[in-house]
């Protein structure tokens, strides 16, 4: 196992980190990963999620997005608020609250449904992730912890709290690609992220204290801090 902030650690290195948490737990164990747009959040969260199937012959983890909690571009619409979608409250974040709680206190065994979210559609697809026999939860997104606009009641239900740390140039030039791909041009794109992607990243970085972990891309894994 890696030593705090020396040497690079694997996915299936922080999957064991997780696992021995989880020991002596009794009931679900939910872990958060938070960070920046385009950190890295939801394929971390995958990852570890397939490091702790793989090694248990199992399915005992399941990753349960806050990304399935955006409003729809219908509701965003109609409240003239479409252009700040991202933003804290363009989500439904008591739902994602409830819901989260709703994984937490359910037997093992019972079905959950979860929304995803649709990267092509831009929408939330009702039931994408079902619940059932997993005892570990990942749960990911940019506000977990933060602590205001209707969103202090997620800290309190995570077991363990991740930061994934990744440097300002880094996550515009990921967002860039991405709003390119997605259909913008250079242009639109670089100020969707100046008005909107960076000012989403200030507001979460100022949550980073609150987490237990904070880990850093290095080389092939992660580096933890
Ligand atoms: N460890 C990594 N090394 C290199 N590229 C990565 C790494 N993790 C993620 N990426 C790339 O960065 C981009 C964003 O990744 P991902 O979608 O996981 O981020 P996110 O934090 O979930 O973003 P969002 O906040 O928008 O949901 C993707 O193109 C992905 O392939
Ligand atoms: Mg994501």
């Amino acid at each position: 196992m890696a030593i705090r902030g020396s040497v690079e650690t694997s996915l299936a290195e922080l999957a064991v980190r997780v696992r021995r948490r989880t020991e002596g737990h009794s009931g679900r164990f939910l872990l958060g990963i938070a960070g920046p747009p385009g950190a890295g959040k939801s394929t971390l969260a995958r990852g570890v999620r397939d490091e702790l199937n793989l090694a248990a012959g199992a399915g005992i983890a399941e990753v349960v997005p806050m990304d399935g909690f955006h409003l729809t571009v219908e509701q965003l619409r109609e409240a003239g608020i479409l252009d700040r979608k991202g933003e804290p409250d363009t989500f439904d974040a008591a739902g994602y609250t409830r819901l989260l709680r709703t994984v937490r206190d359910a037997a093992v065994g019972e079905t959950v449904a979860w929304p995803a979210y649709d990267r092509e559609i831009h929408d939330p697809v009702p039931g994408g992730v079902i619940v059932d026999r997993q005892r570990i939860i990942i749960t990911e997104g940019n506000y977990l912890l933060l602590d205001e606009d209707g969103w202090s009641g997620v800290f309190p239900l995570l077991d363990e709290a991740w930061y994934l740390d990744v440097p300002r140039p880094v996550i515009e030039q990921r967002l860039l690609r991405r709003h390119i791909r997605g259909g913008r041009t250079p242009d639109a794109a670089r100020n969707k992220i100046a008005r909107s992607d960076m000012r989403n990243a200030a507001l979460v970085e100022g949550t980073r204290m609150r987490a237990d972990v904070v880990l850093r891309k290095a080389g092939r894994g992660y580096r933890i801090d």
